[in-house]
């Protein structure tokens, strides 16, 4: 078994970054990500740290705007308006979950899908079904998954391919880029009848739904790749991933850790997206 490791893949992709942004100093590029938060819940801030972290370790520009939980839809979208209108800023990222009286579709659609650097709006979504020339601002996380794909050079055409998990953030995309890249893709939810019918199977098994121990050792193949991309905070404390790591790591070939797979992978992602957006922007190929 081989780990998947996010946090030395990430590491490598933080560096090749800070690179880049020095080198759009002569172009008078600094890219410049800007951040909204609605209330203090504790995991977001948890998210917002990591990712302010690799924007000072990317030298990329921060900016946080902190709303009350009263914020309306409104006001958030006045907010993104005057981002959108700023030309110092190259992405917009809108933490979520906001509150539930806050209607988040209206409020990602507000986003200029230039700076969309979390790759949430219709625009960008849609776009990525064409084909992979067409997949240019995509969701960080299943972004990320992909990227630790190339890295480890593990073949995908022709595999079978099965996501747990149909969110918009992270199992509809990554089973899109998936099928991009001639794979056989299933993707399994909450309401799927018999999960580990479909998990034996699966080459390549990715699972993100936030459920601790949904995935043992006798739903998976032997050798197969395992991406856990849930997270989830045990009783004492520590954070944990979807699948039962130990018993599930002495089948599979190749596994990620949680923490330190997907999680390090989506800010670095994060980090990707942002110094693109502010590229194009600014014409730069
Ligand atoms: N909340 C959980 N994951 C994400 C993410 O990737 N982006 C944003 N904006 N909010 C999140």
């Amino acid at each position: 078994m081989q780990l998947l490791d996010g946090r030395k893949v990430a590491k490598e992709m933080l560096l090749k970054l800070k690179n880049e942004v020095s080198g759009l100093e002569i172009h008078h590029i600094l890219p410049k990500l800007a951040v909204i938060l609605v209330g203090k819940n504790p995991a977001s801030l948890s998210y917002i740290k990591q990712k302010q972290l690799a924007c000072a370790e990317t030298n990329i520009e921060w900016e946080q705007f902190d709303f009350e939980e009263d914020v309306t839809t409104a006001q958030l979208i006045q907010k993104i308006e005057e981002l959108n209108m700023d030309e110092t800023i190259h992405g917009i990222l809108v933490q979520l979950p906001v509150p539930k009286h806050v209607y988040v579709p209206d409020v990602i659609r507000a986003i200029d899908p230039k700076k969309d650097v979390d790759g949430f709006t219709a625009y960008n979504l849609g776009k990525m079904f064409l084909s992979t020339d067409f997949e240019d601002l995509i969701p960080c996380t299943p972004l990320g998954i992909i990227k630790m794909i190339e890295h480890y050079k593990i073949p995908v055409e022709g595999k079978e391919v099965v996501v747990v998990g149909h969110s918009n953030i992270v199992g509809k995309p990554l089973a899109t880029m998936f099928l991009n890249r001639n794979a056989t893709v299933t993707v399994c939810h909450i309401h799927t009848k018999d999960l580990a019918f479909h998990t034996k199977r699966a080459d390549i098994l990715c699972v993100g739904v936030g459920k601790i121990n949904l995935i043992t050792a006798d739903m998976v193949k032997d050798d197969a790749v395992v991406f856990d991309i849930g997270i989830n905070r045990m009783e004492n404390g520590k954070l944990c991933g979807d699948v039962d790591f130990e018993n599930v790591s002495a089948k599979a070939s190749y596994i990620t850790p949680v923490p330190g797979g997907a999680g390090p992978m989506t800010v670095a992602c994060l980090m990707l997206n942002t110094v693109h957006a502010s590229k194009r922007l600014n014409n730069i190929p």
